[in-house]
């Protein structure tokens, strides 16, 4: 009795794959934006939302040193990260002409870190 309810079984196994398999919904998904956001485009926020830009351009000195040549300038090494990081908070001078940057305690290590990987991607 229970070899005949097995064969019921795989018959209707085989009834219910043995349908075509539409193939025809192969549409590449979007990637998805959250995902896709690099972490230089924080950096680069935390820039633009902190003044810097009235001291520095991207690729032209202005007051400061252009970020391009900053980038130049230094090795992307976590070392120079966490020290050029904590120049922005303290501010420096001496290093680029005689003109300070102003300190800005107010920005974290962190995000001042982050703008320093954004910096680092603008190398020529
Ligand atoms: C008041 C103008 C001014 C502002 C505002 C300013 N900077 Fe600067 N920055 C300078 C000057 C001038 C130098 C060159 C200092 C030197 O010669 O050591 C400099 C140098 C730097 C350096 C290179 C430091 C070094 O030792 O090589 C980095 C990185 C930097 N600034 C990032 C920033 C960021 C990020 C901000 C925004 C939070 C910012 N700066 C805001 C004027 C400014």
């Amino acid at each position: 009795m229970k070899k005949y309810l097995g064969l019921c079984l795989i018959g209707a196994f085989l009834v219910a794959c043995g349908g075509q398999q539409s193939s025809e919904n192969n549409e590449s998904p979007i990637p998805e934006l959250e995902n896709f956001a690099p972490i230089e485009l924080k950096g680069k926020q935390l820039i633009a939302e902190s003044g810097c830009l009235s001291c520095h351009k991207e690729r032209e000195k202005l007051i400061g040193p252009a970020y391009a040549d900053v980038a130049k300038k230094y090795e992307n090494t976590p070392e120079n990260i966490s020290l050029l990081g904590g120049k922005i908070i303290t501010g420096g001078k001496g290093v680029w002409g005689e003109i300070p940057m102003t300190p800005h305690p107010q920005i974290s290590q962190e995000n001042a870190e982050e703008m320093v990987k954004y910096i680092f991607t603008l190398t020529p």
